[in-house]
């Protein structure tokens, strides 16, 4: 089978594609690398030894993606733009890139007739917890425009589910993906100063970033900082092997991957410097406007869909990201 993946050459597009091409699937990856590059691509091939066909495009240029479609019979879409801060101060460039990106895709796989997609959400979509672990009916509530992007995006998709019941869709609502694949040879590479704790805990590490500041320790957690559900990103490519799977029958269902377990911030620096060996220096700062205490997965609808829960400890997820980290570093600085 061909899938057709948009944003492919990203963080979590890299690693999936990774799993596809394992799997025997045919990959077509559609990317404008606005934030990422070609060479994340011939990584890919170098881990799998099989070949991608890379097309160099925009989501909202329906005409050039409904060419590259041709003979695709499945979509996974990654593309979007993904930084919370940005989406407050650019708005319309989220609306723009996301939900018209996205309103072209579908337009485009309308005409090709193509039904399967996987789409990645995110837990954001729940807003502040009401009640935890999260299963997936918990209240949707966006925070920001980035995650106003997710709902209307996931809204979109259950209406064309509710005009066309041969429609196949699974919508990932991802918790913290971490990590990075073992070869080291992809992974997470943000441009500047990083937002995401793992990355900048990292940058700590390897002596780019004097210490990491701890965003809060007053909140109702064991230690008083912010409590996360953090999931290895091999993890999460294998569970989008599993969705795409579980769309050979007709559907409309939104899935947590997470791994159901919470890890604080200090938690999360500790298991990080015993895997690096490294120390991580870090002070307390106020917390960040918009954060929330704690926030993990209720796993057992992606156990029940998809037979597929994460395998990979936080141990693995430090380890993994140390060694990419280390192989990635001279680039980074
Ligand atoms: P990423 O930025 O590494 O990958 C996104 C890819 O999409 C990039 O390669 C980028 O060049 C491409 N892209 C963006 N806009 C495009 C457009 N208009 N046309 C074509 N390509 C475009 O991000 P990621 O971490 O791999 O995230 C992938 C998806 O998962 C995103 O939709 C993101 O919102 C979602 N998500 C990510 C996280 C996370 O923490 N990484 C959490 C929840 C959800
Ligand atoms: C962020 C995004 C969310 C996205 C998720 C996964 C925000 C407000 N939310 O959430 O939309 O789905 O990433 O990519 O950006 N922390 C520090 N110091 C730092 C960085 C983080 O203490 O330098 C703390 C945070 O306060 C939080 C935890 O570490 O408690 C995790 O932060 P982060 O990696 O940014 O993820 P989220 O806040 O869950």
């Amino acid at each position: 089978m061909k899938v057709f993946v948009t944003g492919g050459a990203g963080y979590i597009g890299t690693h999936t594609c990774v799993e596809l091409l394992n799997e025997g699937y045919e990959v077509v990856v559609y990317d404008n690398l606005c934030n990422s590059s070609v060479e994340a691509i011939k990584q890919v091939e170098t881990i799998t030894s099989k070949k991608i066909t890379f097309i160099e495009g925009d989501i909202r240029d329906t005409q050039a993606i409904n060419k590259a479609l041709e003979g695709c019979e499945a979509v996974i879409h990654f593309a979007g733009l993904k930084a919370v801060g940005e989406s407050v101060e650019r708005p319309l460039d989220y609306y723009d890139n996301n939900v018209q990106g996205s309103l072209s895709l579908f337009a485009a796989m309308k005409i090709q007739d193509i039904k399967k997609i996987v789409f990645s959400s995110s837990a954001t979509v729940y807003g502040d917890p009401k009640f935890l672990p999260l299963t997936e009916d918990h209240p949707l509530k966006a925070t920001n425009p980035y995650g106003e992007t997710k709902l209307v995006i996931e809204m979109i998709l259950r209406d064309l589910y509710n005009a066309d019941k041969t429609y196949s869709i699974s919508i990932l609502r991802y918790f913290n993906p971490v990590g990075a694949h073992d070869s080291g040879l992809i992974g997470e590479n943000p441009q500047g100063t990083p937002n995401n704790l793992m990355p900048y805990i990292s940058q700590v590490a390897v002596g780019q970033r004097e210490h990491l500041n701890v965003f809060g320790n007053d909140y109702d957690t064991p230690d008083g900082t912010g409590v996360r559900d953090y999931i290895h990103v091999v993890d999460l490519a294998k569970g989008h092997i599993k969705a795409l799977k579980s769309l050979e029958k007709a559907q409309c269902e939104a899935i947590n991957l997470g791994t159901g377990n919470g890890y604080s911030v200090l938690e999360m620096t500790k298991a990080f410097s015993v895997a690096s060996g490294k120390e991580v220096s870090y002070k307390i700062s106020p917390r960040r406007n918009g954060d929330i205490a704690s926030c993990y997965a209720d796993t057992t609808k992606a156990k029940e869909l998809l037979n597929w829960r994460s395998e990979k400890t936080i141990k693995e997820m430090c380890e993994d990201s140390w060694n990419w980290q280390m192989k990635n570093s001279k680039s980074l600085s």
